[in-house]
């Protein structure tokens, strides 16, 4: 198979010991200081800035060395990543992590301070849960207000500290998020992913993404409410986990909220996890004053 390697990247493995420089375009400011986090597409790493006398830190987004290795995972991981630059370039808001600037296979974003929601769920007091929410919620208004619809909120895209930041928009749908010539390559769809069966990540979204092209803000909203069941029972809120069958899955009852959560979750949760988004809450805020009727 063909060699892709862009020349702006570096692929020799991290010195932990002595930071290196990497990506010859962002050589003259950024050094490199460690790996935050490898998936099968992407890889995150922080660097610092040293154009700045604060030594400000930024976050690296590339895709990961085996796909810069693979013509064709580059050409759809890059897609991605520029989808959710664009996605990220249109929002102004404390709860959504900062774009710096976006080149060829790469973004930089502001470091955000603090750990994911997976991460993090332990160590969590019950009025931080509830922080986290409220804040994730003021972050999905902003969102929805720019006409984009996340579509994977879920505990390992939301960063917490003191309040929620929501990353990773490469899921993201919104008009114009991809270019006209995307579009063409691609079939005429509006969206990268058109007809994919599936958007966004099995444990954590709602029954009609098994047509994404249904999926709108109160997709969103279940998926928050997911977060929450997560963050106070240490489950996704689907019964049966088989990735090999999405359409199948039970998705926790009424019943099962009330026996797994305290009492007074259980009004937002019920309302946020409804197999039809009709009966959800409508807006971010809507959800908000539900959980503010809780109480800190
Ligand atoms: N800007 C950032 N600041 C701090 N941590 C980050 C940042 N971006 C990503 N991370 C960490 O890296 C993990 C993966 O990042 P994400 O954007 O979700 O990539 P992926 O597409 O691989 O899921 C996140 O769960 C978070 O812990
Ligand atoms: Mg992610």
């Amino acid at each position: 198979m063909a060699c892709l390697v862009p020349p702006m990247y570096d692929a020799r493995p991290i010195q932990r010991s002595k930071p290196q420089k990497t990506y010859p375009l962002l050589q003259d400011r950024y050094e490199r200081i460690c790996a935050i986090s490898r998936c099968t597409s992407n890889s995150i790493y922080l660097y610092r800035d040293i154009a700045e006398t604060t030594g400000r830190k930024v976050v690296l987004k590339k895709p990961n060395r085996a796909v810069l290795l693979d013509q064709a995972a580059y050409n759809t991981v890059g897609k991605l990543l520029a989808v959710e630059g664009r996605a990220l370039s249109r929002i102004n808001h404390s709860g959504v992590v900062s774009l710096i600037s976006q080149g060829d296979g790469y973004l930089l974003l502001e470091y955000v301070h603090g750990k994911n929601l997976h991460d993090n769920k332990r160590s969590m007091s019950e009025s931080a849960k509830l922080k986290a929410m409220l804040s994730l919620c003021d972050a999905l208004s902003a969102v929805h207000a720019a006409g984009i619809i996340h579509r994977d909120i879920k505990p390992a895209n939301v960063v917490y500290n003191v309040s929620s930041t929501l990353l990773d928009f490469g899921c993201a749908k919104g008009d114009g998020l991809i270019t006209e010539s995307e579009s063409a390559e691609n079939g005429g769809v509006t969206d990268y992913y058109g007809k994919a069966a599936f958007v966004g990540t099995i444990d954590f979204c709602p029954p009609e993404n098994s047509s994404p092209s249904d999926v709108g803000k109160q997709s969103d909203l279940f998926s928050a409410g997911g977060v929450l069941y997560y963050l106070l029972t240490g489950n996704a809120p689907y019964e049966c986990k088989d990735d090999d069958d999405i359409y199948g899955r039970k998705l926790v009852t009424e019943n099962d909220i009330a026996s797994k959560v305290p009492r007074k979750f259980l009004p937002v949760l019920s309302k946020a996890l409804q197999p039809l988004p009709e009966n959800r809450h409508q807006s971010a805020a809507e959800m908000k004053e539900d959980l503010l009727r809780i109480g800190l």
